[in-house]
């Protein structure tokens, strides 16, 4: 059985994840992540009740990317059910993340770029040294924050050279110029700045990873614009509906993460697009442009 953890699975594109692997792998088991116990459990009885066969094919477990004392219990606990040795896990689909609607840049930053960056050092460990995979969901508003920088910061994360010391440097300077300008995340119900920024970090942070651990397929994708708890309010403040504002479902948001962790994706370190086609992190791909090549 190829064992996957996929985090922030018990709503939204994580839950849609888990399901879409559950229905259509049966060689798989997936461990449903879910920084709130009481949540993932709902969900997980929800589960097995529209299917009993999925019993034995799910487990719960909590894991609160923010906080590394959760990250590593998780990885002790998946340690002690299923094994310590390389080889436990299959894949990682590196799921959870909030938007800009929460409270500013820094707590962004900690889920959306360190909390990968914590679930990948402690789970690495645990993965199949020839086969494993790891999915890092970021985001088109990545490469859409890259497109609206100096060509230094283009070319600082998109550098195939690009080292994390390199990346956590541009993130303290955006806290601190953005503390220093007073500028005001958390109240746009849009996905801007520090939403982007932490995006585009994070696909930088796949370019570093992948090149750090070349036997691991390590890649990063956007959803796509996909109906959830994420993305509801911006459509109520526009006063339309989420398909009037062009969003599409849960399960369609899952479709490139299953590409990249049970698919053919082509080499590692690279981002796609929701149409599972290679795109450009440093300007917008639109589904059924021509791939990205990497000229
Ligand atoms: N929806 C879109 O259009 C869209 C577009 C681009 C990218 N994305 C990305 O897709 C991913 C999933 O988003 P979604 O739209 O499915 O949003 P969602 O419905 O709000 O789900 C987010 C999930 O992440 C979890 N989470 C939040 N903070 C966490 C933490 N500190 N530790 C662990 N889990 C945490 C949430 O748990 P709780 O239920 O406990 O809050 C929830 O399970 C995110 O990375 C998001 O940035 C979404």
């Amino acid at each position: 059985m190829k064992r996957i953890l996929i985090t922030g699975a018990n709503k939204g594109i994580g839950l849609a994840t888990v399901k879409k692997l559950l229905e259509s792998y049966s060689d798989t088991y997936v461990l449903l992540g879910s920084r709130d116990l009481s949540r993932g459990q709902h969900t997980l009885n929800e589960l097995v009740n529209s299917n009993q066969q999925w019993n034995d094919r799910i487990d719960l477990i909590k894991i609160d990317v923010e906080q590394d004392d959760s990250v590593n219990s998780a990885a002790e606990e998946v340690a002690e059910k299923f094994g310590k040795n390389a080889g436990t896990l299959y894949g990682i689909v590196n799921n959870a993340g909030i938007g800009n609607s929460t409270s500013g840049m820094n707590k962004i930053l900690q889920v959306n770029t360190y909390g990968i960056k914590r679930v990948c050092e402690v789970f690495i460990p645990l993965l199949d040294t020839t086969a494993g995979r790891i999915v890092n969901v970021t985001s088109a508003s990545g490469p859409m924050f890259l497109a609206g920088c100096s060509e230094k910061v283009k070319r600082l994360l998109t550098n195939p050279e690009v080292n994390w010391a390199e990346i956590e440097t541009f993130m303290n300077e955006s806290l601190k110029a953005s503390s220093e300008s007073g500028e005001t995340v958390g109240q746009s119900s849009g996905l801007g700045t520090a939403y982007g920024l932490s995006k585009a970090c994070t696909n930088a942070y796949t370019i570093y990873l992948a090149r750090q651990i070349p036997n691991l397929i390590i890649n990063a994708c956007t959803p796509g614009f996909i109906e959830t708890d994420l993305t509801r309010p911006m459509a109520e403040a526009g006063g339309k509906t989420p398909a009037e504002m062009g969003m599409k479902s849960p399960e369609e948001g899952a479709s490139a993460s299953i590409f990249l962790l049970m698919g053919t994706p082509e080499g590692s370190g690279h981002y796609y697009g929701s149409d599972c086609l290679r795109s450009p992190m440093d300007r917008y791909r639109s589904p059924g442009d021509p791939p990205y090549t990497g000229d």
